[in-house]
């Protein structure tokens, strides 16, 4: 049994005593003790080591007090299992040297069996669990289609991933194979993470608001569903897509269970968007959290006046940036823990 199951319950429709809180990306590097772990193992390390991945998963919880741990990992490692090289390089971001742009790439890649190439991240869940004792629920996640293609033709971080969209738009038909790898991959990975314990699944479609909504609707939104409709009787689900506000009345129709917005849209317009009873998260200006922490709290008062008090889980508008500090993000957390008590009343 959890102690604390606000998520949980807010995300299965009920009215909860106050507004559940959690930060996109809140383990990292934003946080010394992070750091300090970073310093001694690589990334893929960090995430392949059982014992290093539950300790960073559970330094949020113990230093910032959110609502709900999220599995640390990265979205990354599913074009890995698929057999793809994938090097985290410092300050660059991810790249893959060998990305894919022909058929012939393509036959470099196969669907593997999750059980033996994944079996590290099943095994981190199984031990944050445990350390967890029943504290917070725990979020596990993947990559949208989508924006795991985004990596996998680029290579690397792009502001427009143009060459990812030149090869949807000359090769669709080879596009489409690929994406459906990948939701196969997915869907046997979150089956994997929520048999080994995860209570709910985040999917992360960071570039879906690179596309137009017709593209969006062809390129990623058929295959999120598919996601969606082979995990949402087994637990909980959340879809992110950044900037694809423009499809929240389509996301709904997945029966995905909550959805995430980022600030570019007011949660009033994102309500209008997305109906009465869907469950919004988000959708605080991460650089906001620059600000001094009076006027933090003042906007997160106003964040939280404007998702009107239900049906909502607070959290910011993407990942949480390195350079903010360690008070500050435990002001965007205390805010909502204390000013959301009292305005559900
Ligand atoms: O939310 C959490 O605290 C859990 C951990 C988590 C990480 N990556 C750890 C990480 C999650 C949920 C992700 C998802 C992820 N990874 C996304 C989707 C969410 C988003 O932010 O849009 C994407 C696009 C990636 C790909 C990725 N991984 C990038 C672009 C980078 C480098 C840039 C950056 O933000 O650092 C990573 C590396 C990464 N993943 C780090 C962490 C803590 C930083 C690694 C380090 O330098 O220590």
């Amino acid at each position: 049994m959890l102690q604390n199951d606000l998520l949980l319950r807010v995300l299965r429709g009920e009215k909860t005593e106050r507004t559940p809180v959690w930060m996109m990306r809140q383990a990292g590097r934003y946080l010394p003790e992070y750091m300090v772990l970073r310093e001694k193992y690589g990334f893929f390390e960090r995430c392949q080591t059982p014992e290093l991945a539950a300790a960073i998963t559970l330094q949020p919880v113990d230093i910032i007090g959110v609502d709900a741990a999220i599995l640390f990992s990265d979205i990354l490692v599913v074009p890995q299992a698929l057999g793809l090289e994938v090097q985290l390089i410092e300050s660059k971001g991810p790249i893959l040297p060998n990305p894919i742009k022909t058929i012939n790439d393509l036959q470099r890649i196969r669907i593997p069996e999750v059980d033996e190439t994944l079996n590290y991240v099943f095994d981190a869940i199984k031990l944050i669990k445990q350390e967890l004792n029943g504290r917070v629920p725990l979020i596990g996640f993947a990559g949208a289609p989508w924006t795991l293609l985004c990596y996998m033709v680029q290579g690397k971080g792009s502001k427009t991933f143009d060459e990812a969209k030149a090869f949807c738009y000359t090769q669709p038909e080879l596009a489409h194979q690929l994406l459906q790898m990948i939701t196969d991959t997915t869907i046997a990975y979150l089956k994997g993470q929520v048999k080994a314990g995860v209570d709910v699944v985040q999917i992360f479609d960071s570039w879906g608001g690179l596309l137009s909504k017709e593209d969006f609707e062809t390129l990623s939104l058929p295959y999120i569903d598919q996601i969606v409709q082979a995990l949402k009787e087994e637990t909980l689900v959340i879809i992110f897509a950044k900037g694809a506000w423009y499809s929240l009345k389509e996301m709904v129709a997945t029966g995905a269970h909550g959805l995430g917005i980022d600030w570019c849209i007011a949660p009033q317009i994102a309500r209008q968007f997305a109906g009465s009873n869907i469950v919004l998260q988000g959708n605080f200006d991460p650089a906001k959290l620059l600000s001094p922490v009076p006027v933090i709290e003042q906007e997160v008062k106003k964040m939280l006046k404007d998702f009107g008090g239900h049906h909502h889980i607070a959290n910011l508008g993407h990942g949480i940036l390195p350079n903010v500090s360690v008070d500050h993000a435990k002001a965007f957390v205390n805010t909502v823990k204390e000013y959301s008590l009292v305005s559900t009343e």
